[in-house]
């Protein structure tokens, strides 16, 4: 890594917010991922303070109250204190799918689209993932390391403290694990909390065109096991699609994967249908996309844990009419929750406020699902329910402070930002410097 790079700011042992006009708490989610009306319940305090040690939340309540508690008051002059006046604090975002091992921008196919091109025609052209493959492989690992940290401080600025990250635009063994190498570089330099993903299977690359059998191999039989030996993976996951992986594919992959003891998720029903059922039984962490799932499919996602992932800014972005089926999904009891799926081809934005608002518009969610769709069911997707997603002693100091009034306004305001600053792991973050007061 270059040396340019700074390490993540100086954590700060004691940290208090007070005067929050809106304390967005998803306190009590403790017996499983929100379902139905359970996903409007943002347990709001109002003039709330919240009191953080070591990286750690340690209490929550009223300012009143806090100033007051002994303690705090003793070792006031120790204490990082920033006033919220007027102001909505809430968890962190977890973003629990993005793409950003990537060197340029697909520009290309974006103009092309422009005149009228489908995703698939692009793809089926010599566009798509395939032309991302190039500049990843011959990449150092440097560079990509030094691209997914302009990634990640850029959504700490936006108000994301958790992000899951998947490698994909290499698809050689080598290039694979450089880029789940760069992701962990990039990670030791954040304050913030990063989960890796393996996609080795995001398409079948051109040089495994008639040997696709072969291909899948080299995903089970190398890339897997030596992601999880050299620890560089938690999850691996599939582009489960006409033109990537068949369910059967993705099922030989998943069994891998459970081999090597990581978890498993899949990008599903985006462009085409797959029937689901087989591959819950694995029980993959989340499906991703989900736009064309079918009735039945949605009846046995909702008896399972397995979050639907919705990333709605793949559809902006391809001009689609149709959006996933959030109404029905969350009606039927499926926990559902919200992504940037930040990627060069079909996503290009790292705001989950703006994918919040697409959800509001385009999906009829209400602004206080957006939320929890947004920090605790994230969190469920990527298995940190215990540590990420809500503000309740004992999790992760992971905040998100925006300078509105009222909740709603967060997607109201479509693609500005509102974040005054963020609380990685204890560290606040404002720009790229350490936020207001204080003397740490
Ligand atoms: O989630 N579907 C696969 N992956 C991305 C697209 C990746 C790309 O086009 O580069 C997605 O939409
Ligand atoms: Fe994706």
């Amino acid at each position: 890594m270059s040396s340019d790079i700074k390490r993540p700011s100086k954590k700060p042992a004691a940290l208090l917010l007070t005067n929050i006009r809106q304390l967005l708490t998803l306190r009590g989610s403790a017996t499983g991922p929100r379902r139905g009306t359970d996903l409007s319940n943002l347990g709001i305090v109002e003039d709330a303070s919240v009191f953080c040690l070591n990286g750690k939340i340690v209490s929550v309540g009223k300012t009143k109250e806090a100033v007051r508690d002994p303690w705090i008051r003793k070792n006031r002059k120790k204490i990082v204190e920033i006033d919220c006046a007027g102001k909505v604090v809430l968890p962190g975002f977890v973003d629990s799918h993005t793409h950003p091992v990537f060197i340029s921008p697909r520009l290309v196919d974006f103009e092309k689209r422009t005149t009228g091109a489908s995703y698939e025609e692009i793809a089926a052209a010599g566009g798509g993932i395939q032309s991302s493959l190039r500049d990843v492989r011959q990449a150092g690992k440097s560079q990509l390391a030094e691209k997914v940290l302009q990634f990640l401080r850029t959504i700490a600025m936006q108000g994301t403290t958790t992000v899951e990250v998947k490698s994909g635009y290499g698809l050689t063994l080598d290039s694979e694990l450089k880029s789940l190498e760069a992701i962990r570089d990039a990670a030791s330099h954040w304050p913030g909390t990063v989960v890796s993903t393996l996609l080795g299977a995001h398409i079948v690359p051109r040089e495994f065109r008639n040997r696709r059998k072969q291909y899948v191999e080299l995903v089970c039989r190398e890339m897997i096991p030596q992601a999880a030996k050299k620890k560089l993976a938690q999850f691996v996951d599939v582009f489960t699609e006409r033109g990537a992986f068949t369910a059967g594919e993705t099922r030989k992959i998943f069994d891998a994967a459970r081999n090597h003891n990581l978890g498993t998720r899949a990008h599903v029903c985006q462009l085409s249908r797959t029937a689901l059922l087989e591959l819950l039984e694995l029980d993959p962490a989340s499906f991703d996309h989900l736009d064309c799932v079918s009735d039945a499919d949605i009846r046995y996602l909702a008896r399972r844990n397995t979050i639907a992932t919705l990333v709605p800014g793949a559809n902006h972005f391809l001009g689609l009419r149709n959006f996933p089926p959030a109404r029905k999904l969350i009606d039927s009891g499926v926990p559902v929750a919200l992504a940037t799926d930040f990627n060069p081809g079909t996503s290009p934005t790292v705001s989950m406020p703006f994918v919040m608002s697409l959800a509001c518009t385009h999906m009829k969610m209400s602004p206080a699902e957006s939320i929890a769709a947004s920090t605790i069911n994230g969190a469920w997707a990527l298995g940190l329910q215990d540590r990420k997603g809500s503000i309740e002693p004992g999790k992760d100091a992971d905040l998100a402070c925006f300078d509105v009034p009222d909740y709603r306004e967060i997607p109201y305001w479509i693609a500005a930002n509102k974040v005054v600053f963020t609380v990685l792991n204890g560290v606040p973050v404002t720009g790229c410097e350490i936020a207001p007061t204080g003397d740490s």
